[in-house]
């Protein structure tokens, strides 16, 4: 079966879904996205992302062109059009297609909204009961990792040079400290049991599932401490471990080919995931 996306205010076969040349993302990567988990047919953790899209969109200037009450709905629509029972909903809004290509913000011109699904087995990736190696390049992005453009170009190589050193994410280092994964937010375990993840910033995605994991963490009495670290840190900690919505939270076991810890998957890093899943199941709609 063709799956099917939505393409402003239509559902279309996705091999027939097109937008102009012109449109501002594919021009000037003017745009925002999000990603949103999809478990037994429904949103994980909804709320959450299109919170974070309303103020994506707020930062760059940019009205959605429908209410986010309204693009949950579609987004529901689609994942029934497609039967699609675990996987991720992707979301794109851009400022449009102009008439040419003028880089200050068109009048009159309708932001464009695209949607498609990605069917994935979160919950039994095997990676995440293996857990994965992480590699660390420099972190080269602008500074308004905050918001969740398209821009992606510096993730884009970043994962790529992971993806060639057979590693599964990528660490961005900045000043000495790691900002975050290519597409995941990062966290270690110290010697002391304490959870350590940066504090959101301008330098860093301010993660859906980074902000429930801490929440669930710190309701178990989990210690929790929000701080940036280095790698020597992160190699010398118990654990370490990466979230996002498209692998919940996945165990790291080697950091440019050298062990965390005894390199092995820890208990940590398994409990919160299954804390995870149980709250994804527990709140999707
Ligand atoms: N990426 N940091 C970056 C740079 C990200 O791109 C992402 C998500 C995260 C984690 O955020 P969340 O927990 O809300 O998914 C952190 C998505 C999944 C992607 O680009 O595919």
């Amino acid at each position: 079966m063709d799956p099917i996306a939505y393409v402003n205010g239509s559902f279309v076969p996705l091999s027939e879904a097109k937008v102009s040349v012109l449109d501002r993302g594919f021009l000037f990567a003017d745009g925002i996205y999000e990603v949103a988990a999809v478990l037994d047919g429904k949103l994980v953790d909804s709320a959450s992302h299109l919170a974070r899209l309303e103020r994506s969109v707020g930062e760059i200037g940019l009205a959605l062109p429908e209410t986010t009450a309204r693009i949950e709905e579609l987004q529901k629509e689609l994942v029934a059009r497609n039967q699609l029972d675990n996987g991720m909903v992707y979301l794109q809004v851009t400022r449009g297609a102009d008439k040419s290509r003028d880089f200050p913000f068109p009048k009159g011109v309708t932001p464009t909204l695209v949607m498609f699904v990605t069917a994935k087995d979160i919950v039994n990736a095997p990676s995440a009961k293996a857990g994965i190696g992480v590699i660390t390049v420099p972190d080269i992005r602008w500074e308004r990792r905050d918001i969740k453009s398209v821009a992606l170009l510096a993730q884009v190589l970043a994962k790529q040079a992971a993806a060639a050193a057979g590693a599964g994410e990528a660490w961005m280092i900045e000043d000495g400290k790691i900002t975050e994964g290519g597409s995941s937010t990062a966290f270690i375990l110290t010697q002391d049991d304490v959870i350590v993840t940066r504090p959101n910033s301008n330098a860093i995605l301010p993660g859906c599932t980074r902000k429930a994991v801490v929440a669930l963490a710190a309701e178990r009495q989990l210690r929790v401490e929000e701080r940036a670290f280095t790698v020597a840190e992160a190699l010398g900690a118990k654990e370490a471990f990466i979230t996002s919505a498209s692998a919940f939270v996945q165990p790291v076991i080697t950091i440019d080919g050298k062990p965390v810890g005894n390199g092995k998957v820890g208990p940590m890093a398994t409990r919160l995931r299954e804390i995870y899943v149980d709250f994804a199941r527990a709140t999707a709609v």
